[in-house]
């Protein structure tokens, strides 16, 4: 694989002859080359960035040094044999999957944007000549795209055929699967009074392998609910931890829910009707929170929060246009999956007269406990592990 990289820091790209990069390079299997933007400048000062067209601040990079640097790079290269990378914070998310499918380029050009980015004309043409992937590394701000490039080369090359040694450590890792890696461990099987898992020392490979998997699962559920493969029970339902901008459409829905639980439990102050769009936002950030989203729109919610010994989950709310086919016991579900590992308890609460949510709690195992106070009742489950 030829990788070229165009920059106004070449030296940031230094690492890339460092470690595994550098040996893939020592081995043939890539090819390396870094170039300097400036080289393609023409006055004194090698200038490549100007004033933005409409005001505003910062500078943009000029069109002319990065047409010529492409025109050297790329030269006649048909369309289908190469792929500009431009990192930007703008960009579709770098992930495994798209790491993978740039592993198959047979050659990648990474255009490192500094100062407010690069003039847009300049990717328009690229995006006729070649291959345009605008990756950003995350959400958040970098100076430049050196990081990026770094990150991206560093991610593809040890997916490039004969680069890693061990071709089964590339399947096991976080990502492979769609799930976060197990944790591991290694000799002494005690440090400072702190023992590997047992079931690492038995042998027993079909143990290894369920534990690996269901610590995978854990700690997908615990870190990274986005990554859980969304509900069967309902196609095109995708389940994910709630994020700041979901509050407004989440207090529409939770209004909406609970109006119809005032209908069944007459007289019930229900503490979801009198909140306030900051009180929801208050508790969206400090608790546990998973949404469901359809098409964009949001159909779903639950929260969690720890109190004492006990995982409290509440506002379990789904559109009434969706009720009934199984996504309040999938949200419950994904909840339940979230349990700290100090909780011993799943509880909640819900309307003494709210008949079918009753019937879908018991169905998911929780039992009443009583009647709290006039018209509401405690259900609970214990937390099996
Ligand atoms: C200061 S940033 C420009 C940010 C730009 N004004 C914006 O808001 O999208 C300068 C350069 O850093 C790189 N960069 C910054 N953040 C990045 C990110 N999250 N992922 C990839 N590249 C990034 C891009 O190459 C970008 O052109």
């Amino acid at each position: 694989m030829r990788i070229d990289v165009l920059t106004i820091f070449p030296d940031y790209l230094a690492p890339l002859g460092l470690s595994l990069a550098g040996k893939a390079r020592d081995k043939g299997l890539i090819d390396v080359r870094v170039h300097d933007l400036r080289d393609w400048t023409h006055d004194r000062h090698r200038t490549v960035d100007d004033t933005p067209y409409g005001g505003g601040a910062g500078m943009v990079m000029k069109p002319e040094p990065w047409g010529e640097a492409l025109d050297a790079v790329l030269g006649d290269e048909p369309r289908d044999r190469v792929t500009v990378v431009v990192p930007t914070p703008s960009g579709q998310p770098f992930t495994q999957a798209v790491a993978r499918e740039l592993a198959t380029r047979e050659r990648l050009v990474f255009a490192c944007g500094r100062y407010e980015g690069i003039d847009q004309r300049v990717l328009d043409e690229v995006a006729d000549r070649a291959e345009l992937r605008e990756i950003s590394l995350g959400d958040y701000v970098l100076n430049g795209g050196e990081v990026a490039a770094l990150a991206v080369t560093e991610a593809v090359v040890r997916l490039v055929p004969g680069f890693m040694g061990n071709a089964e450590s590339l399947v096991e890792e976080s990502h492979e699967d769609g799930l976060l890696e197990y944790p591991v461990y290694t000799k002494p099987p005690t440090w400072r009074g702190r023992d590997v898992p047992p079931v690492l020392l038995s042998g027993d490979h079909a143990a290894i392998a369920a534990w690996r998997r269901e610590q995978a699962e854990r700690r997908t559920a615990e870190r990274r609910p986005d990554l859980l493969p969304p509900s069967t029970l309902l196609e095109g339902v995708e389940l994910r931890a709630a994020e700041p901008a979901d509050a407004a459409e989440l207090y529409v829905l939770q209004l909406a829910c609970w109006v119809q639980e005032m209908h069944a439990n007459p007289g019930v102050r229900i503490p979801a009707l009198h909140e306030s769009l900051d009180d929801l936002r208050s508790w969206l950030t400090r608790d546990t929170v998973v949404v469901a989203r359809s098409a964009g729109r949001l159909v779903g919610g639950v929260r969690a929060s720890l109190d004492g010994d006990a995982w409290e989950v509440g506002r379990l709310m789904v559109a009434p246009d969706l009720a009934g086919r199984g996504l309040g016991r999938t949200l419950l579900t994904r909840i339940e999956e979230l349990v700290p590992p100090e909780a011993t308890t799943y509880a909640l609460f819900t309307g003494a007269g709210s008949s079918r949510n009753q019937r879908m709690y018991k169905k998911a195992g929780y039992r009443l406990r009583g009647e709290v106070e006039p018209g509401t009742v405690r259900m609970t489950k214990p937390v099996r592990r």
